[in-house]
């Protein structure tokens, strides 16, 4: 493929492959693999890629993406908010796929008011994102982090019985707030792994987890064992007080906003450990560090902070805090997967194709085998795509 390289006004740095495409499509920052490229290039597709690590501005969005546009990939890093996508519509714009499975960052209504198709990428951060959440549980209840600080520092004299005593899971209780794909996930890990019992909250019954653990608690019985349980709550508040973990995987929206609040702690135990790898805001981050100065033996393990990438004050500060900067889905599989379903997305639109009909989506991660479709799009309703015949 050959490439070419511009600055647009705004002072960003582009590099463009395949220069002579019939379809323009802005990437707002590079993606691992190449398989989204030579999806892209398939269907014809000039492809221009913001260099460099900073989060765009909007007006260095609107530079990049100014001039004619067919398709856009962007990050969950930036605001497609309404705005933008009136912009974009005054482009030619026919498709924007983020490059993520959650869109909290973007204004749907925004895009479908101007008919524009939004994509995100499920099915391939799954796995890697519950076992961040499983490897912050065990890190936060073990005090993994702690140690390690100790270890380097140089300070370990010999074993003492009551050094960095943390909290064992087997056979506690995990609760998940949002049983979907990733709560389902990871609460089969701690399930499967260390005998919990679940207990679990979601506007929507998992019938399937619920299925899949009492198969497993009935193998376990077979075995001489002794039994889990699972439970659907009535209420946030039902798993808050009842579980020894509490892992959070919803949605972020108005109704998940400050879910965990000074008000929600407080019903949870006081050595309780609580995870977060959805979204920042969906815990209330000046509560959560006066909660964690005041209760040393509760520990929490956060992927993701309430005004990213700044931390609350103190946080950095609390040893029962183990903290990463939202790396839950950096596994190369997925993120390559990512970036081929987000590029599937803008090609499968500028193509004409249907929705994918299946939450199996492997095969869109090789060029080779990419079918005739879009594999997600979260406004085909509104916007009365067809979806491929099951
Ligand atoms: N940290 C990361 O890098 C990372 C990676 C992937 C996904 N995520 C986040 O994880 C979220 C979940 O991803 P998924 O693929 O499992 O999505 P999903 O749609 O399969 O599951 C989300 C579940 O949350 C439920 N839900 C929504 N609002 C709720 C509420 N207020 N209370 C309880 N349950 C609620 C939904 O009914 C659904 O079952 C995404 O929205 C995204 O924000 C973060």
């Amino acid at each position: 493929m050959s490439a070419e390289a511009y600055k647009t006004a705004e002072g960003v740095d582009v590099h463009v492959t395949n220069p002579g495409g019939k379809h323009r499509v802005i990437v707002t920052k590079e993606l691992p693999g190449s398989t989204w490229r030579e999806t892209l290039a398939k269907s014809d597709c000039r492809v221009e890629v913001a260099q460099g690590e900073n989060i765009l501005s909007q007006a260095e969005l609107k530079g990049l993406c100014s001039g004619k546009v067919d398709g856009v990939i962007g990050q969950l890093t930036e605001a497609w908010d309404a705005d933008m996508f009136k912009h974009l519509k005054g482009t030619g714009c026919r498709v924007y796929s983020n490059y993520a499975v959650g869109f909290n960052n973007v204004e749907v209504p925004g895009a479908s008011a101007v008919g524009i198709p939004v994509g995100n990428t499920p099915g391939v951060l799954t796995e890697t994102t519950a076992e961040l959440a499983a490897a912050l549980t065990l890190a936060a209840a073990r005090r993994v982090v702690e140690a390690d600080v100790f270890m380097r520092a140089g300070k370990f004299a010999g074993w003492l019985p009551n050094m960095f005593v943390g909290n064992l899971l087997q056979g506690k209780t995990v609760g998940i707030i949002g049983a979907g794909r990733i709560g389902a996930a990871y609460a089969r890990m701690m399930v499967e792994g260390h005998k919990m019992s679940c207990v679990y909250y979601d506007m929507l019954q998992n019938t399937r987890l619920e299925g899949y653990v009492k198969s497993y608690s009935a193998f376990l019985e077979s075995q001489g064992e002794k039994g889990v349980t699972i439970e659907r709550a009535e209420s946030p508040e039902g798993v808050f007080a009842a579980a020894d973990v509490v892992s959070l995987h919803c949605a972020l929206d108005n109704k998940s906003k400050h879910l965990v609040n000074a008000a929600m702690l407080g019903k949870m135990k006081k050595d309780a450990v609580l995870i977060n790898t959805a979204r920042g805001p969906v815990h209330n981050e000046a509560d959560l560090v006066a909660h964690l100065k005041a209760n040393p033996t509760f520990r929490v393990g956060l992927d993701v902070f309430e005004n990213e990438p700044d931390m609350y004050p103190g946080l950095a500060h609390c040893p029962n805090a183990v903290i990463v900067p939202h790396i839950a889905s950096a596994s190369m599989w997925t993120r390559g997967g990512m970036a081929s379903l987000a590029a599937a997305n803008v090609r499968g639109v500028l193509e004409g194709f249907p929705i994918w009909n299946s939450p199996d989506v492997e095969p869109f991660l090789e060029s080779s085998t990419l079918p005739d479709a879009c594999p997600s799009i979260v406004n085909g309703k509104e916007l009365k795509m067809k979806h491929m015949d099951a």
